[in-house]
């Protein structure tokens, strides 16, 4: 083994571009087509509008800034348009499922790839889970407001803040039910939860304005008080060591304080990137969806923050309560009450319906890099990565029955804004490594920008609290240990750059072996013996790019004399256009990047184990995930385009 390769292959490897998106774009992809632009609009107005602000913002507005949560809303979505900026450039360039997981991997290696996506889990895990109890508390408490009959034996066990509760158990395991068995009745059940709670927030903004009190705003920074007991932030522990002050809340760091808290309320604009696999032509349309969800979810918090401080005064509510039903029923308008109860179930409902997705998404790019268990990335014959899907939901199922989770909120912003760090830097490590890629997104003014998300960002995390570093550190390290001990071992990357040069050809990919008469030794472009196939399937059919594809008559599978096209031996069925021939890629859309050679071409084995090398299995097409399915093609055209 050469000394590069031995200092390739250590924790730090990484994996190369063109590996992480397949030879050509969604070459390595086993996820089923199902997002358009507006799907992804509603996948993330799905998860972003949640308990954030139906119960965080008020909470934050009681508890920590008064009036000036408005101010907060506007900061931590201006962090969260930053950061999605970043999420945006690198969606389309590495348009995969595992999301700020995989950006990482490109581009800073294994080990931090790792430890992103572990706080992603954690982020996901907890964001269920959390969502989960959270909804049980609103179905009980509509239950409540409509005054249906709730037996004695069932009282006990529902609504319940801690220790086991029916009702979040059983929308974990309906919604995890649902998704390990497909997602497109799950997508059309979004759309209707997501267009509901809109008629929803709508209502409260319009009822909101109606009872608005200019009054109710001032003063609108309310003066500072000492923080209750463990509310000690981070900043306020370091400020408390030079200058010796104690923490507080109100006031202007209030406002600051506030905001992480409510970035909970934006965290899901950066799970649109785990829905790529599945989304058509997602370097154009991940992007897309992203900013103009987020943009929305801004405009509509806002307009909640205004209504919200607007109608009473801050001082009047109790942060264990219920903000919005609350402010509602102090101005006399009850009836809000019971419209808010529904729109939260529904909210909820959804936000758990997409956390559960990505969570599943992240877990199973893990598995099929080997950095958890490989047979979880395993695909059922839904076409969907049931395994994950188990998995992962139980755990979430698990968590949210055995801790009280409803206290750790912050721990899902703090894994969230950990993954913004990485993928704000992953921007500029890209730039600098490989600005030969093709961007069809690009941050505007990307150094300055993405070094001002890292600044922000890094900012909300020390006004998290101190606990929330602590558990959070605790996690880490847990991860940390969990790769060196297994994932380190199994990593797909670690087994590829080890293994030996092939002693004899293997086939390229697929299921037949070559037709063509093999040459030994011949490489791309090598002049073929006349070929008893004159219309083979391998001839002009093969990938652009492909090992064998030289100028016309120079691959060994190709003939100058083929009469017409072969069948495409890929094509689903017949009237799909080959996406390998001729698809929307090899021009444009997807940009030269695609095609570009490996940068391991030419390396190792003179082409690498990354390469097109016809002689070298590619453990990402025919791995042990694929349950015996073929590769599909790519989307466009294909008949899973909706
Ligand atoms: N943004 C999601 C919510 O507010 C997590 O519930």
């Amino acid at each position: 083994m050469t000394w590069d390769v031995r200092m390739r292959n250590n924790m730090f490897r990484r994996l190369p571009v063109e590996q992480a998106t397949g030879r050509l774009y969604g070459g390595r992809h086993r996820l089923r087509v199902v997002y358009r632009t507006r799907d992804l609009i509603v996948l993330g107005l799905g998860v972003m509008i949640g308990s954030g602000i139906f119960k965080i913002s008020g909470q934050q507005a009681a508890a920590t800034a008064g009036p000036s949560v408005i101010i907060s809303f506007l900061i931590a979505g201006g962090v969260c348009l930053l950061a999605a900026l970043s999420y945006a450039e690198l969606s389309s360039i590495v348009p995969v499922a595992g999301s700020a997981y995989s950006f990482s991997y490109v581009a800073f290696g294994e080990i931090w790839a790792w430890v992103v996506g572990w706080a992603l889990v954690l982020e996901l895990l907890l964001a269920a889970s959390v969502v989960a109890r959270a909804w049980s508390l609103y179905a009980a408490q509509a239950l409540a407001d409509f005054a249906v009959p709730v037996p004695s034996w069932l009282a006990g066990i529902i609504g319940q803040e801690k220790g086991f509760d029916l009702f979040a158990f059983g929308i974990l395991v309906l919604l995890i039910t649902m998704l390990a068995t497909g997602s497109r009745m799950s997508l059309r059940s979004l759309w209707f939860m997501v267009m509901a709670k809109l008629i929803v927030i709508g209502l409260v903004v319009a009822t909101g304005l109606k009872f608005f009190h200019a009054g109710n705003l001032t003063p609108f920074v309310p003066p500072e008080r000492p923080a209750p007991a463990g509310a000690t932030t981070v900043l306020d522990a370091l400020l408390g060591a030079v200058t010796g002050s104690k923490p507080g809340v109100f006031g202007i760091w209030g406002i600051f304080a506030a905001a992480p808290a409510i970035a909970f309320a934006y965290i899901g604009f950066d799970l649109i990137a785990t829905a790529s696999e599945e989304t058509d032509d997602a370097p154009r349309k991940v992007p897309r969806g992203m900013l103009t969800s987020l943009a929305i979810a801004v405009v509509l918090y806002v307009a909640v923050a205004v209504a919200m401080v607007g109608m009473v005064s801050t001082d009047r509510l109790d942060p264990a309560k219920p903000l919005l039903a609350t402010a509602f029923g102090l101005v006399g308008a009850d009836s809000m009450g019971k419209i808010i109860d529904v729109g939260a179930v529904l909210a909820l409902t959804t936000v758990i319906l997409v956390v559960l997705i990505s969570l599943t998404r992240v877990v199973f790019s893990m598995s099929r890099d080997g950095l958890l268990p490989r047979p979880i990335a395993g695909m059922s014959r839904f076409r969907v990565p049931s395994r994950a899907t188990l998995v992962a939901g139980g755990a979430a199922v698990v968590m949210s029955q055995t801790i009280n989770v409803l206290t750790l909120e912050q721990m899902v912003v703090i894994g969230t804004l950990f993954a913004f760090l990485f993928v704000s830097a992953a921007v500029l490590a890209l730039r600098r490594d490989r600005p030969d890629l093709h961007r069809p997104f690009r941050v505007p003014a990307a150094p300055v920008t993405a070094v001002a998300t890292i600044l922000a960002t890094g900012w909300l995390m020390l006004n998290l609290k101190v606990q929330t570093w602590g558990y959070f550190t605790v996690w880490m390290v847990a991860g940390v240990l969990i790769y060196l001990v297994y994932g380190r071992r199994k990593s797909q990357m670690k087994l590829l750059l080890d293994a030996p040069p092939p002693e004899r050809p293997v086939a390229a990919r697929m299921e037949a072996p070559p037709p063509g008469p093999y040459v030994p030794g011949a490489r791309p472009g090598t002049p073929a013996p006349e070929s008893p196939y004159p219309t083979g399937r391998y001839s002009a059919g093969r990938r652009p790019g492909g090992p064998n594809q030289g100028a016309a008559g120079q691959g060994r599978y190709e003939r100058e004399d083929a009469a017409e096209p072969p069948a495409n031996p890929y094509a689903l069925d017949p009237g799909v256009p080959n996406p390998f021939a001729s698809g929307p890629h090899p021009a444009g859309r997807h940009g030269a990047d695609q095609f570009t050679p490996s940068p391991y071409e030419g390396g190792r084995y003179g082409t690498g184990p990354y390469t097109r090398d016809p002689y070298v299995q590619d453990p990402y097409v025919q791995g042990p995930y694929e349950d015996g399915e073929r590769e599909e093609p790519p989307s466009p055209g294909g008949r899973h385009r909706r």
